[in-house]
């Protein structure tokens, strides 16, 4: 029996206008019920999280952000800070993506940074971690994996990370319809846990929630979290359509 409570979480990415992004909302609100077990969230693009957060008000569904910039504020053109974010009714932020990684020279130090600035201001860190296809092929792994965790969260103690929440995405697994087995997501969960707990002592380590993020469906999420290290899902391509994410934040019904 888990004893951490489950989070459903979807990654808009780049898609959606503001319309676009309230009108979803809107559908969302209406096919969760309120007395759901399970934490939700969405992250919409930036232009659009005041207004999907107006919509959420009073829901069961809350609002993150998909980045943020280190500095509370000043001359960085382009960026957002923590502050931002809050005032924009954000209650969570995606840290680390792999396509932000991948694309923008995000790093495990720049990983870290906003880590620190995250909770500073009260914002639950979502930090994605992952390998590559090419890494998973040649045994490396778990060797990315130590990398990412031991450099991302470098210099906390357990008590800063109470509310930290990992995403293991695979990156071969994102949006290509390649999802890792259950398996082979509860073993590298379990891997993460241990190493959570080799870092951060007992405490952390078990209230830590850990999502697995890749090609999440309705018809592959109960079988994910029925694995016992598998607290909750980072969901992309199907949180786009408010039903299929429904279905997905309902699997238990
Ligand atoms: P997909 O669900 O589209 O594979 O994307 C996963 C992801 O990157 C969520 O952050």
């Amino acid at each position: 029996m888990k004893n951490r409570k489950p989070l459903i979480a979807g990654n808009w990415k780049m898609f959606k206008t503001c319309l676009e992004a309230v009108e979803t909302a809107r559908q969302l609100v209406k096919l969760i019920p309120d007395n759901t077990t399970v934490d939700v969230m969405i992250a919409p693009p930036f232009t659009s999280l005041m207004p999907v957060s107006d919509v959420m008000k009073g829901s069961c569904v809350s609002l993150g952000a998909q980045n943020l910039f280190w500095e509370p504020e000043g001359a960085y053109t382009g960026e957002i800070s923590s502050g931002m974010l809050v005032s924009a009714g954000c209650k969570y932020v995606i840290i680390g993506h792999s396509e932000r990684r991948q694309y923008f020279g995000e790093t495990d130090v720049t990983v870290n940074k906003k880590i620190k600035a995250a909770i500073k201001d009260n914002l639950i860190p979502v930090v994605c971690v992952g390998e590559s296809e090419k890494e998973r092929e040649s045994s490396h792994t778990f060797s990315v994996l130590d990398k990412q965790v031991a450099k991302g969260l470098e210099n906390f103690v357990s008590s800063d990370l109470e509310t930290l929440v990992i995403a293991y995405e695979p990156i071969w697994a994102i949006g290509t319809g390649k999802t890792a087995t259950s398996k082979q997501a509860q073993a590298v969960h379990q891997y993460l846990r241990l190493l959570i707990e080799k870092k951060f002592g007992n405490n952390l380590a078990n209230s830590v929630r850990i999502l697995y993020g890749g090609s999440v469906k309705p018809d592959n999420i109960k079988e994910l979290m029925l694995m016992p290290d598998v607290d909750g899902t980072l969901v992309g391509g199907a949180s786009l359509n408010a039903e299929t994410f429904s279905k997905i934040v309902n699997f238990q019904i």
